[in-house]
């Protein structure tokens, strides 16, 4: 993906806006997140999930903020510092290795899917992050349903469980 400064800027300060004026709270319902879980939000933009998913957490537990671009991942750190954020950390998605296999128990790509260019290889890389009992939740925005399922169904390696609020809940196949 190859977005100029300018488009990226904008798309940070309207994710930004966003947090600011209705920051994300039920929307992490869905996700059942548990004390201790490791979390990673994939393409997490300017961060409005990863807050919530962090105080959802608490003292347990860690949140992962995977983002493409510095410019989110910079957005991201200022929220850590602001809000005092302790059991975050960002990585630069060109960094992905740094994050060891089978680690996450949940993993959400919200809003993001649309976007990624190699989607077969993105899902063989959550595949790797994932724990055998771990949950994919991956946002269906900008795509249809079928879309996404076909997708997700030709990589061979995602079980679709169920479609909750614009997300299709999915588990992987053998680990
Ligand atoms: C529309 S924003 C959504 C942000 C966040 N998930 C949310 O819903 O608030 C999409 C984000 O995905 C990131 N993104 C796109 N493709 C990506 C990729 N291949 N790897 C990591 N991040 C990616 C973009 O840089 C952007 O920050």
């Amino acid at each position: 993906m190859n977005h100029n400064n300018f488009t990226v800027e904008h798309m940070i300060s309207m994710l930004e806006e966003r947090d600011r004026i209705a920051p994300i709270n039920e929307e992490c319902n869905k996700f059942n997140i548990k004390n201790g879980d490791i979390v990673i939000d994939y393409g997490c933009g300017s961060g409005g999930y990863t807050k919530k998913i962090s105080e959802i957490l608490g003292e347990s537990g860690k949140v992962y903020a995977v983002d493409i671009y510095e410019l989110a991942i910079e957005s991201v750190k200022k929220k850590i510092n602001k809000y005092q954020l302790t059991n975050v950390e960002t990585v630069l998605a060109k960094n992905i290795n740094e994050i060891k296999d089978n680690v996450a128990n949940i993993i959400i790509a919200i809003d993001m899917f649309h976007m990624v260019q190699e989607k077969n290889k993105f899902l063989k890389e959550l595949h790797r992050l994932i724990n055998k009992d771990g949950t994919l939740f991956i946002g269906i925005h900008h795509m249809t349903s079928e879309e996404v399922q076909r997708i997700i169904l030709d990589s061979k390696l995602w079980e679709i469980q169920c479609e909750i609020d614009n997300c299709l809940k999915c588990i992987p196949i053998i680990k």
